[in-house]
């Protein structure tokens, strides 16, 4: 299968070194003209949309920088989803589970694939806008991925991000293990299955157990300071609360995609991490 991949940040580096027979573009998509161009030219079987604006340092940037963040994150997946439907190529794009804030109105808290975004800040916002619109369309498929987790050293790994933070809090969230990610999103493709997923590992993570892992299997010298969620904003270590949550992922079953148990995931990711230190 040839899968097209545009946006050469972590994510999509990330798949492409899985994936021998991917392409990863080097086209910034800005209309459909230029994403049509590309699809001809590459002629893949299935395309993965994972370009998409952060922010630098990290997502506040985007409440100061909302056009650039709406251009990236909602402008960027329409027409990219505009001129896949034109060629009748399947679309696979990574939206975000920080789309959900707090607890799902469901008893068991958590948010289903279908549950509506309740997002403040702007970069949640403009996913959400973008996942909105593209669930409607046919042969689109929004994966939404969590807080990644890897063995592979970049600064987008969660578990490098808690390593080096000085100040953590201790949050428990739904995560995405990329090793899992990676072999979801290929499966998603072989199976052209439309429709929101939550490509996250069942079971939930809190902060501490993440660093209880890398304190044990990578760096037994390693401490941080434990502080409150309400002190990462009073600090002035972020301008606004994070999105913590539980996302239920029921529509990867329903067509016969497992991932891994999240413990289990995450534990052999962290010795995977240590090893290649
Ligand atoms: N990593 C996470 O924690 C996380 C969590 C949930 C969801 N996601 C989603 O996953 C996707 C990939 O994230 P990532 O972590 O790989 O982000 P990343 O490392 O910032 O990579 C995104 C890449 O997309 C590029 N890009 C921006 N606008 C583009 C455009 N119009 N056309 C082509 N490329 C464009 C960026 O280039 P420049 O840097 O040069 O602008 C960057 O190389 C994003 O949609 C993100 O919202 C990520």
């Amino acid at each position: 299968m040839k899968i097209l991949i545009f946006g050469k940040g972590f994510v999509g580096n990330r798949c492409a070194s899985a994936w021998p027979d991917a392409v990863l573009s080097d086209v910034r998509v800005s209309n459909k003209e230029e994403a049509l161009a590309e699809i001809k030219r590459v002629q893949p079987d299935a395309v993965l949309n994972a370009a998409g604006v952060k922010g630098k340092p990290n997502v506040d940037w985007c409440d100061t920088h909302q056009m650039e963040t709406i251009l990236g994150n909602t402008l960027e997946p329409i027409v990219l989803a505009q001129a896949c439907q034109e060629v009748g190529v399947y679309l696979l794009h990574i939206g975000s589970g920080c789309i959900f804030y707090g607890d799902s109105p469901h008893p068991d808290k958590t948010w289903r694939e279908d549950d509506f975004g309740n997002p403040r800040p702007t970069y949640s916002r403009a996913k959400w806008a973008a996942d909105l619109v593209l669930s409607t369309l046919p042969n689109v498929a929004i994966a939404r991925i969590r807080m990644p987790i890897d063995h592979v050293r970049n600064s987008g790994n969660l578990l490098q991000k808690l390593a080096a933070y000085p100040k953590v809090i201790d949050v428990e969230n739904s995560i995405t293990v990329v090793d899992d990610m990676v072999s979801v999103f290929r499966q998603l493709m072989e199976k052209k299955a439309p429709g929101i997923f939550h490509v996250t590992n069942p079971g939930t993570a809190r902060h501490r157990e993440i660093l209880g892992l890398y304190k044990d299997l990578v760096d037994p010298n390693h401490s941080c300071e434990w502080i409150s969620e309400e002190d990462l904003v009073v600090q002035g270590l972020a301008t606004k609360k994070r999105s913590n949550n539980f996302l239920a992922s029921t529509r990867l079953a329903e067509v016969g995609i497992a991932m891994r148990p999240v413990k289990e995931a995450l534990r052999d990711t962290v010795e995977k991490y240590a090893r290649a230190k």
